[in-house]
């Protein structure tokens, strides 16, 4: 669906959008969504110039496909984010589920500001959220690679692509 050179060009235009954006910040917290966001965010933030640091948080994940459960914090931000330029780094947007409770957990955080650069959106997220950044408007299909996972395989593919058939089952 999307080449690997398709992302990194993407990855270069969205960094140089905070760059411009953070450039009076002092600096910007980085906090990936594990474990989906880790490539997007390895390159990201390679790719800035801005002072930057980077957090991990993770949440309970989807059972295969199914969105069945909702969204559970397992791992916490190490740091404080009183008085941090949070930007939350996610993979993907599908329900718009997550990413309304991180902002809504790490809002109440009194962060100096937030805003969420996510890779790829899917149509019509049921919750209404802020992306402040995106790489992709994509279809409703699950996707795979660029860590990106189904079933927690795929992670490591250097491009984003759908599953066969044969594959979802
Ligand atoms: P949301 O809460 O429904 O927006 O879902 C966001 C989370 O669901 C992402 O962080 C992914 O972990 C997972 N997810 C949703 N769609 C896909 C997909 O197509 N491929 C892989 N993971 C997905
Ligand atoms: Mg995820």
């Amino acid at each position: 669906m999307i080449s690997a050179e398709r992302i990194a060009g993407r990855v270069a235009e969205i960094a140089a959008e905070i760059d411009r954006d953070y450039a009076d910040a002092g600096e910007v917290l980085m906090l990936g969504v594990l474990r989906g966001a880790y490539i997007f965010l390895a390159d990201l933030s390679r790719a800035l110039t801005v002072p930057r640091s980077i957090d991990f948080i993770a949440l309970s994940s989807y059972e295969k496909t199914s969105s069945a459960g909702g969204v559970r914090l397992i791992l916490d931000a190490r740091v404080s984010l009183t008085g941090k330029h949070v930007l939350i780094v996610e993979d993907i947007l599908d329900s718009g589920q997550t990413l309304a409770y991180l902002l809504r957990l790490f809002g109440a955080r009194r962060p100096a500001s937030i805003r969420t650069c996510v890779l790829v959106r899917k149509p019509d997220p049921g919750i209404e959220v802020q992306v402040d950044y995106l790489g992709f408007d994509i279809p409703d299909e699950w996707v795979v690679g660029y860590g990106l996972d189904y079933d927690d395989k795929y992670r490591a593919l250097p491009f984003i692509g759908t599953l066969s058939r044969e594959a979802l089952t």
